[in-house]
C-alpha cells in the first residue's frame, strides 16, 4: 500500500465539519490505494458513528480539499464513504523510468540506523553445521544484504561457540582417549564429531568426567597452554569445515567467536559491579533479572564463564567498541529466553535505552525448527540432525537431473549446466519451507525459487528475442502504463521499496519473498495479456520487462539467490 505523507499543505477549509477533522487529518496519513477502498471512514467515526449521508459528505469534503498532485489521477467517494484515490499512470511510469535511468539503488529505503551487527550462522565447534545453522545463515545473510542495500554498514558476525564447557569436555575426552598425547592427534572432522558425541554421552552419565570437563573449560578460559594447544587445533579443523559450507552458500561473514570477548569480560563485569548489579550466590557471581527465576550467570562458582558471560561481553563490545546502533541475533526460537534475559540485563545496566523501540537496540530474529513432514523433527537416519553439506549436495544433484531431463545438457556446456544446477539447488534450499521436501522445493510450481527463477529467465528470453539493445531503449524509449495489466505490474514494481523496508524493520526477509512471488505472478499475467514483441507498444513493454527483471534480480540478490538467464 502506498502511503501518501500528509506533508501536503491543507487548502482553506470550506466546510465546517472539517474543523473537527483537521487535527486528525494532520496527524494521520492518508492511504492511497490503487482502486481499493481506504478507510477515510475512520476519520469521520471518531466522535460518533456517522450516517451514510455524512460519510459521503465527509468523503467529498476530503476530495475537495486535497491539493492537486501529479501523483493523483482521480478521486471518488465509494458508496460506503471511503475515498478512493487512483494514482496517475503517468506519475507511475515516470517513477519506473527514473529507476531505469538511475539504477535500482535509487529505490533503496532509508532506515533510522547507519551501523548494525548481524550475529548469525554461529555454529559450535566440533559439531557439524546442521539445518538450523543453515537457516540462521540464510536468514542472517539476507537481513544483512537488505540492511546493506539500505546503506547501513553491517558487521557480519559469526559468534562461534568455542569457549564453553562443551569444548572443555571434548579436550578432556581427547586426553582420555589418547593418553600421553597433547590432544591434537585427531585431524579428520568426522572423527572429531564422533568423539564429540561420545564425550557428550559420557558427560551426561559420568559425574566424575563431568567435573573434569568443567575444570578443563575453566583452565582453557584461564589460558592454560596445555588446553590452548588442542583448543586451537580443534577450532581450526571446525573452521575449515564450516568455511566450505559458508562459501557454498555464498555468504560473507567474519568469525568473532565467544573466545574473542575474553579480554572484555573483566571490564564488563566491572561496569555491572560499579552499578551494584552483581550479587554473590553460592559462590557464583550473578545478576538478578525481573521475571526470571534463574539469575544471569556471570562467573560460576568454579570461576568458569558461561554462554551468558560471553554474550554480555559481546553486547558491551558491540555497543561501546563497534558503535553498533542495532544488534540483531539470528537463532532458533528455542533461544528466545536467553536473549530476553540478555536484553533485559543490558537495559538494567543502562547499556540499552529502556524503550525497546529506540536505538541503540538489540533484537532477536528467531525462526522455528525445520521438520520432515508429519510434524516430526527433520533428522537423518543415523544422526539427530542432518548435515547441511549433505542437503546442498542432494539439492544440486536433483536439480541437475531435472535439467538433463529437460534437455539442457544439449544446450549448455558442462560448466554452465553445473553452475545452473548449483544456483537452482542452492536457491531451492534457501527458500525451502519449514517442512523439508526436495520434491516441493525443486518444483517449478507455486511459491518456489525454481518458479521465480523461471519467470526471470522468461523475461530475459523475451528481451533477447526482441533483438533490441535494451540499454539504448532505456536512453530514448518511452514507458507508458496504459493497459490494466501494465498498470498492475507497474504499481507492484513501485512497492518494492516498501517491501524491503518492511522486511528490514520487522526482520522478516520473507516479506521480500512474498513480494517477489507476487511480482512474478503479476508479470505472468501481463505477459499473457499484453503482446510484447511486434506490438505497437513494443518499446514501452520491453522497458517494463526490463524494469521487472531488474527488480527481480535485486530481490534475488537480497535473498542470496543467484539468478540464471536460462531455465
Ligand atoms: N552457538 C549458538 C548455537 O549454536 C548460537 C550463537 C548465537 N549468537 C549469540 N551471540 N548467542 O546455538
Amino acid at each position: 500500500m502506498l502511503l501518501l505523507d500528509n506533508h501536503f499543505p491543507m487548502k482553506k477549509l470550506v466546510l465546517s465539519p472539517w474543523l473537527l477533522l483537521r487535527p486528525l487529518l494532520e496527524r494521520k496519513r492518508l492511504e492511497i490505494i490503487d482502486g481499493l477502498p481506504n478507510n477515510a471512514m475512520r476519520l469521520c467515526s471518531i466522535k460518533k458513528l456517522p450516517s451514510h449521508c455524512e460519510l459521503l459528505f465527509y468523503g467529498q469534503a476530503l476530495i475537495m480539499n486535497l491539493p492537486t498532485s501529479e501523483m493523483v489521477q482521480s478521486c471518488f467517494v465509494a458508496d460506503h464513504g471511503s475515498v478512493n484515490v487512483v494514482l496517475s499512470s503517468k506519475w507511475m511510469a515516470k517513477g519506473i523510468a527514473s529507476m531505469l535511468t538511475n539504477g535500482i539503488d535509487s529505490w533503496a529505503p532509508t532506515l533510522p540506523v547507519k551501523r548494525a551487527v548481524v550475529d548469525f550462522c554461529s555454529p559450535n565447534i566440533a559439531k557439524e553445521m546442521h539445518v538450523g545453522h543453515g537457516r540462521s545463515t540464510i536468514i542472517g545473510d539476507s537481513l544483512a544484504r537488505m540492511l546493506e542495500y539500505s546503506n547501513v554498514h553491517v558487521l557480519r558476525r559469526n559468534h562461534v561457540g568455542d569457549w564453553g564447557t562443551n569444548v572443555g569436555m571434548l579436550i578432556e575426552y581427547l586426553f582420555e582417549q589418547f593418553p600421553g598425547s597433547d590432544g591434537t592427534a585427531v585431524t579428520a572432522i568426522g572423527d572429531l564429531q564422533s568423539l564429540y558425541r561420545d564425550s557428550k554421552a559420557k558427560f551426561y552419565w559420568d559425574p566424575d568426567f563431568r567435573r573434569k570437563a568443567q575444570l578443563a573449560a575453566v583452565r582453557l578460559q584461564g589460558g592454560d597452554p596445555a588446553y590452548l594447544k588442542p583448543w586451537a587445533h580443534i577450532c581450526e579443523i571446525s573452521r575449515t569445515e564450516s568455511a566450505k559450507v559458508i562459501k557454498r552458500l555464498q555468504v560473507e561473514l567474519e568469525e568473532k567467536g565467544e573466545s574473542f570477548y575474553k579480554p572484555y569480560i573483566a571490564n564488563m563485569i566491572g561496569d555491572l559491579k560499579s552499578k551494584g548489579l552483581v550479587k554473590e550466590s553460592d559462590g557464583a557471581q550473578v545478576m538478578f533479572i525481573k521475571d526470571f527465576m534463574i539469575p544471569l550467570m556471570l562467573v560460576k562458582s568454579d570461576g568458569g564463564f558461561t554462554y551468558n558471560t560471553t554474550d554480555m561481553a559481546a553486547l558491551w563490545y558491540r555497543l561501546n567498541e563497534e558503535k553498533a546502533e542495532w544488534i540483531i541475533y539470528v537463532t532458533e526460537a528455542g533461544q528466545q529466553g536467553h536473549f530476553d534475559m540478555l536484553f533485559k540485563a543490558a537495559r538494567k545496566a543502562g547499556w540499552l535505552p529502556s524503550n525497546v523501540k529506540t536505538y541503540p537496540r538489540a533484537s532477536h530474529a528467531s525462526f522455528g525448527k525445520v521438520h520432515g513432514g508429519g510434524n516430526k523433527q527433520f533428522r537423518s537416519r543415523y544422526t539427530d540432525t542432518v548435515p547441511l553439506v549433505a542437503l546442498l549436495h542432494e539439492a544440486k544433484g536433483r536439480s541437475k537431473t531435472a535439467l538433463i531431463k529437460r534437455g539442457y545438457d544439449k544446450e549448455m556446456t558442462l560448466d554452465e549446466l553445473d553452475q545452473t544446477a548449483e544456483a537452482v539447488g542452492c536457491g531451492a534450499l534457501k527458500s525451502t519451507s519449514y517442512t523439508f521436501s526436495y520434491d516441493q522445493m525443486l518444483s517449478d510450481k507455486g511459491d518456489t525459487a525454481v518458479y521465480l527463477l523461471k519467470v526471470h529467465a522468461r523475461i530475459c528470453s523475451v528481451i533477447r528475442k526482441s533483438g533490441k539493445d535494451i540499454d539504448e531503449l532505456k536512453k530514448r524509449g518511452k514507458l507508458a502504463l496504459d493497459h490494466a495489466e501494465e498498470r498492475a505490474l507497474g504499481l507492484h514494481l513501485l512497492q518494492f521499496t516498501e517491501a524491503v523496508e518492511e522486511a528490514c524493520t520487522k526482520l522478516l526477509p520473507n516479506v521480500v519473498c512474498k513480494y517477489l512471488y507476487k511480482l512474478s505472478k503479476q508479470y505472468t499475467k501481463f505477459y499473457f495479456n499484453c503482446r510484447v514483441i511486434g506490438s505497437a507498444e513494443e518499446t514501452s513493454r520491453l522497458l517494463l520487462c526490463e524494469a521487472t527483471a531488474i527488480v527481480m534480480r535485486k530481490c534475488f540478490h537480497l535473498l542470496g539467490i543467484t539468478p540464471v538467464d536460462k531455465l
